[in-house]
């Protein structure tokens, strides 16, 4: 038997690439118009340097911490994103390997897998939504969540629509059945072992949002969900304090770029919010996420714990958003990569390797635990970081 072990997310990567349809890996790839803030979320980290000790190193190490008043066992969770059609397990196997690895999941609410099973795989999973819908549905969504025993809910609210990109969008379809399956042949026969761990499953990737299921109803097709989001008029203030609210237990909000958006956040006492641009998906030219950290982390870091997603791909990475304020990162296309390598497996993997380049980083940089990483580890140049929204408050 091959050796499916991989040792850096760059690896799992090309794994996925060879093993995933064009059309899938395209998806996942993603990133808006030119790709400016997908590039530089990662171009980011290769610009921070670190500051290591030759002696005085530590042993063991503790990278344990807690988000939201859940402990985790590594400062990572797992960030929501809408896995269709990746692997047959899809977020059941996210959820597993993320239990195994003592960590949260975050489940999209464009999931391919019902909550129910992904809490029964991973106790600890925060569930996710976007303002889509008429609050009735909403709060529909939120008590299956709640019952389902999800322990927090993320609101996700930087979705701008913004839809093309300058190296082609991969058409995907409505629904994925034997006569479409047909249609993508080619795109498809080419990578016989994506399609292989499909058919020994028994299944066909199912396109629909199972989480997004009205009372007694069917679950929507993905587009038909994405429809309804489009036509929903975007939330207030006030409307996100009353999600908060309806949802009355710990809350995150993602998404969040700027000063004035994080006080506003405090104010209306969020637990939670991570800086992030949607893996730069979303409206590109925004910087990326680990240059609006520290900015975001002086204002309301001593009142909501701060988090960053985007860009993460080595435990070093992990190290250099903690040192400049971040409580927890989240990752995305990172365990995407993994699922689509090895499946759980290959999440688990995923999280050993950046487990372990965060252990190299806090023993190089002396410390005994992640709660004393700081920004004195770093090399950081002059111009690095972007302030946005320093002086407007109001909205
Ligand atoms: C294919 C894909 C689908 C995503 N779907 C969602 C989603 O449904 N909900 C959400 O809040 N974020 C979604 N995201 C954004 C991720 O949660 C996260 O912010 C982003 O992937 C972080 O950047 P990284 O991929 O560089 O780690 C998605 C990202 C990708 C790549």
């Amino acid at each position: 038997m091959s050796n499916t072990w991989f040792e850096s997310v760059a690896e799992a990567q090309r794994r996925a690439q060879k093993r995933l349809p064009s059309s899938v890996y395209g998806a996942l790839l993603a990133g808006s118009e030119k790709g400016i803030t997908y590039a530089d979320n990662m171009a980011a980290f290769g610009e921070i340097g670190l500051a290591p000790h030759v002696v005085g190193h530590h042993s063991p190490r503790d990278l344990s911490t807690t988000v939201m008043g859940i402990p985790i066992a590594l400062p990572v969770l797992i960030s929501p994103t809408g896995v269709q059609a990746v692997h047959p397990d899809g977020e059941v196997a996210v959820a597993q390997a993320s239990a195994n690895r003592g960590t949260i999941m975050g489940l999209s609410s464009f999931a391919s897998k019902p909550v129910e099973d992904v809490t029964a795989a991973n106790p600890n999973t925060f569930f996710q939504v976007y303002w889509s819908g008429t609050r009735d549905a909403m709060i529909q969504r939120m008590d299956r969540a709640r019952s389902a025993g999800a322990k927090g809910l993320i609101a996700t609210l930087d979705w701008s629509f913004s839809h093309g990109r300058d190296w082609g969008s991969p058409s995907i379809p409505e629904r994925m059945d034997l006569k479409t399956m047909v249609r993508f042949a080619p795109n498809v026969v080419t990578r016989p072992s994506w399609l292989w761990s499909f058919a020994k499953s028994g299944r066909i990737p199912d396109l629909t949002a199972p989480n997004l299921t009205p009372p007694g109803g069917e679950a929507p097709t993905f587009f038909g969900a994405y429809f309804e989001w489009m036509q929903t008029p975007p939330p207030t203030w006030e409307d996100v304090a009353w999600l908060r609210d309806e949802w009355g237990g710990p809350f995150m909000l993602k998404g969040v770029s700027r000063v004035d958006d994080a006080r506003r956040a405090a104010d209306i006492g969020v637990d939670a919010l991570s800086v992030s641009n949607h893996g730069g998906n979303n409206l590109d030219a925004t910087p990326a996420s680990v240059r609006m950290l520290p900015s975001i982390a002086d204002a309301v870091g001593d009142q909501v714990e701060v988090l960053l997603d985007g860009g993460i791909r080595r435990g070093s990475d992990v190290a250099k958003a903690l040192a400049l304020g971040a409580r927890a990162v989240m990752i995305g296309r990172a365990y995407l990569w993994g699922l689509a390598a090895n499946g759980q497996a290959g999440v688990e993997n995923v999280l050993d390797v950046l487990r372990n380049g965060l252990d190299s980083a806090v023993l190089g940089l002396g410390h005994a635990s992640i709660n004393d990483l700081n920004r004195g580890d770093l090399d950081l140049r002059e111009g690095f970081e972007r302030t946005l929204g320093m002086t407007s408050t109001v909205r």
